[in-house]
């Protein structure tokens, strides 16, 4: 163990885990990262293996819907802080599994938050809010004090865990606190999530692997960010003297369409789309058809806009984006490249997308 502060995180196996995991070590943190058992446990911690051999690292068997294994690591670990990055995290999935997605996004937060309070009532906590509790937008840029219109059964958890941060901070005075994030993301980011979709396909494309990328609805816009300048954000809020919630954003809204010919001009492709909606393609120089609209990716209800305004932020905690959006999608697309040409060349199967 080192000298210095103690930290749970929870969503550790995660880009954002992983991310602050890095950065909290790097600051001499003992870090307990919570993990979920599987049958498999080397599966699914491929963002965390290289932090394995660090005397300060240490993964402790828990998950976000069991109130016994968030207790007994609280009382086990003592922390000094709380960072609960753990969600069920894909939009679309919480259609799809809504009483998980609130049990794990939304009350899992309550539990760590009972925990805290019941065993270690000093230990500082962080939430991770998100940008689509904004969701149908009552204002446009949105800020810390936007009125929420989540547009998803996660967005709906995320608002719960929002409040009942907000509330156990009021009630018995906890150094709790949320961010609220507006998206972020790296080459660690899920596969199913549509940045590191198009990188990878594009990769797989350039590569002569796939001919075409399937794509949702291509006008939403949102405020991308990269994921390592976010946590440094998610630390910084817990070093304050007081607990306040923060938006962390770059301020900037770009639309899908726009991140998609970014990525391909990356690889030397120039789009032309055509159509609208579910008929909307793009070809590429050579007339080939490179993008295709699949209405199985399109939402019961979108989020069309988000842009964030990070004053507060910037004025508190020293805030400023330092990686552009071109740049942060060059980074990805450059990524994905080498990974797919790495496994070529080891003779093993490249990533896919899922379907
Ligand atoms: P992510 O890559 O999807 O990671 C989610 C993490 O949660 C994984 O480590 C996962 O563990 C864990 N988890 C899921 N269910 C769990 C359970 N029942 N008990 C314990 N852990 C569980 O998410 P991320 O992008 O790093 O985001 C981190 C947090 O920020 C999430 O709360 C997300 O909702 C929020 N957020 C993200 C963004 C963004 O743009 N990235 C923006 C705003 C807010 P397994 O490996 O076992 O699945
Ligand atoms: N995933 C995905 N796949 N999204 C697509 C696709 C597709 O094929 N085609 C279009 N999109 C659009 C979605 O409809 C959405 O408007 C936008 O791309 C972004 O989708 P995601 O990358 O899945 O992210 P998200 O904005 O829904 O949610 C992410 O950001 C939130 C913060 O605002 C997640 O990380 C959430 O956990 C996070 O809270």
């Amino acid at each position: 163990m080192a000298e210095g502060k103690t930290a749970i995180i929870t969503g550790i196996t995660g880009q954002d885990g992983s991310y602050l995991a890095e950065l909290l070590l790097a600051k001499g943190y003992n870090v307990f990262g919570l993990v979920r058992r599987t049958s498999q446990p080397t599966q699914g911690r491929n963002l965390i293996n290289h932090l394995m051999e660090n005397e300060c690292f240490h993964l402790v068997n828990g998950d976000l819907t069991d109130q016994s294994s968030i207790d007994n690591a609280v009382k086990e670990i003592q922390p000094d802080e709380f960072y609960n990055l753990g969600a069920q995290s894909f939009v679309p999935e919480s259609w799809r599994s809504p009483t998980m997605t609130a049990d794990v996004t939304g009350l899992g937060a309550l539990r760590c938050l009972e925990a805290i309070k019941l065993v270690k009532p000093d230990c500082k906590f962080y939430q991770a809010g998100s940008s689509e509790q904004f969701g149908d937008v009552r204002e446009i840029p949105q800020t810390e004090l936007t009125p929420f219109y989540p547009r998803s059964p996660y967005g709906c958890a995320k608002v719960f865990a929002y409040d009942i941060t907000r509330n156990y901070r009021e009630s018995y005075g906890l150094f709790a606190c949320t961010g609220i994030l507006f998206n972020h993301e790296s080459p660690r980011r899920g596969l199913e999530f549509v940045t590191r979709k198009v990188t990878m396909t594009v990769a797989r494309i350039a590569e002569g692997l796939d001919e075409f990328l399937s794509i949702g609805n291509v006008k939403a816009k949102r405020d991308w960010g990269f994921a390592g300048d976010y946590v440094e954000m998610q630390w910084r809020m817990l070093q304050q003297d007081e607990p306040e919630d923060f938006v962390i954003a770059t301020g900037e809204t770009n639309s899908v369409q726009d991140m998609i010919g970014l990525a391909f001009k990356r690889v030397g492709m120039t789009l032309t789309w055509t159509g609208e909606g579910v008929d909307t393609i793009a070809s590429d120089q050579d007339g080939i058809t490179r993008v295709k609209t699949n209405p199985k990716f399109f939402r019961p209800a979108e989020v069309d806009l988000l842009i964030g305004d990070c004053s507060l932020a910037a004025e508190k905690l020293g805030w400023t984006p330092t990686t552009s959006f071109e740049q942060l999608v060059n980074i990805m697309v450059d990524s994905d490249v080498k990974v797919v040409k790495e496994a070529l060349s080891n003779g093993q199967l490249p990533p896919v997308p899922p379907a």
